[in-house]
């Protein structure tokens, strides 16, 4: 009996492998059943017994591939050399056995592969240029028959329907493609079997052939194709372009005003510095001038040139007591001016202290 816990790992494990074996897994020259090769129920995959890089041949062995259909395959070892494309005018068949010439109209072709079909002599004007997968080179491939894809409006068409499993959020569902050889602008009406003008976005339809989008709403009226761009008005742009100026300048002004406050608080502290400077001074002059006012009783009849400097000195005070009150720049352009006079009271001075008393 088996642990408890290799139980859950080994169903774990046999679902994971289930849908590789599916997919194919028989190496190069191991055996194989040919009769396994066949569409996936669902999803019409092709599949076999062997892995990625072989095909089933006749004699029951897998064989390397002769051919790929797609640009990138899938499954290739990095040491492996991956077959070439098939040229113009050939195909690779879902066996990816080796190129095949084109079959011509009425062979027998493989499921939707219309690329296995020749193109009609007027391929230019019946060659679907919508994206939708209408036809290959005009040709396409109904019921495993080459067909063109020529039926104009009225006339009796060959329709096939297809049901795929899909999977979607609420789970699996059943999408049914119908395809049929009218022309393109043409449906084939599954119910008259005759090929139907498609109908304008906005239009009733039941199924995505009847729009000439290719895009029947759930709803059940034609919208445009799935891959339109979404495309903006004029006045989005406008809208946008003014939000990105709008907000580059309005961050400009806020920073503006926010380092305005800045500067005007630092104005402000410069100016109470500059305010205590002044006061200082004015202490000093004023004890500078209690000391020469004692200095002059104390030697009464003093030069002349002395007593001219008093009241050059009392104009300083006056001055700068009303700038003082004045604005700020007035009161830093009075302060330049007094320390002008700052610089002469000090040129006062050293020539008062000046030892040489001959020049007075
Ligand atoms: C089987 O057929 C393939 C392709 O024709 C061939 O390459 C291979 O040698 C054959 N194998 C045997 C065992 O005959
Ligand atoms: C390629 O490499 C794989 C291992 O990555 C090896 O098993 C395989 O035999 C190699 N095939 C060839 C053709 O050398
Ligand atoms: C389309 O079909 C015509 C006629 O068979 C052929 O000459 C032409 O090369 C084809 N064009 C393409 C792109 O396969
Ligand atoms: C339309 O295509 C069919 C084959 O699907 C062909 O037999 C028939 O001649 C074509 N008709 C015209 C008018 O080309």
């Amino acid at each position: 009996m088996l642990p408890p816990l290799v139980l859950p790992l080994t169903l774990l494990y046999s679902l994971l492998a289930a849908p590789a074996v599916l997919a194919g897994d028989v190496p190069w020259l191991q055996a194989c059943n040919p009769a396994h090769q066949k569409l996936q129920e669902g999803t019409y995959q092709f599949q076999t017994d062997c892995d990625a890089m072989t095909y089933c041949a006749s004699n029951s062995t897998c064989a390397l591939r002769g051919c790929r259909s797609d640009d990138f395959p899938f499954g290739y070892s990095s040491n492996v050399t991956i077959p070439d494309k098939c040229p113009k005018g050939m195909f690779c068949p879902d066996e990816q056995d080796s190129c095949q010439t084109l079959l011509s109209v009425g062979s027998a072709c493989q499921f939707n592969r219309d690329d296995e079909c020749e193109g009609p002599p007027n391929f230019k004007e019946l060659a679907d240029t919508t994206g939708f997968g209408l036809n290959v080179n005009g040709s396409i491939c109904l019921n495993n028959v080459c067909m063109w894809a020529n039926v104009t409006v009225g006339l009796p068409c060959v329709v096939q329907n297809t049901a795929y499993t899909a999977y979607g959020p609420d789970g699996e569902f059943v999408d049914i493609v119908s395809r049929g050889n009218c022309k393109v602008g043409l449906y084939c009406d599954a119910q008259q079997l005759v090929c139907v003008q498609t109908k304008a976005i906005g239009e009733t339809c039941d199924a995505d052939k009847e729009c000439s989008t290719y895009n029947c709403l759930a709803d059940g009226t034609c919208g445009r194709t799935t891959d339109t761009p979404v495309k903006v008005g004029v006045w989005v742009y406008i809208v946008v372009a003014i939000c990105i100026f709008g907000g580059m300048i309005g961050t400009l002004i806020a920073l503006y005003f926010v380092h305005r406050k800045d500067r005007t608080a630092e104005h402000e502290k410069r100016l109470q510095y500059w305010r205590e400077q002044n006061a200082f001074r004015q202490n000093i002059l004023q004890m500078q001038e209690t000391a020469r006012h004692s200095l002059m009783s104390y030697t009464p009849g003093g030069s002349p040139r002395s007593s001219q400097m008093i009241p050059s000195e009392d104009s300083v005070g006056p001055m700068t007591h009303g700038a003082n009150k004045a604005s700020a720049l007035r009161y830093y352009v009075s302060d330049d001016g007094s320390q002008m006079d700052d610089r002469s009271d000090e040129d006062l001075m050293m020539r008062k202290r000046d030892p040489n008393p001959g020049r007075f």
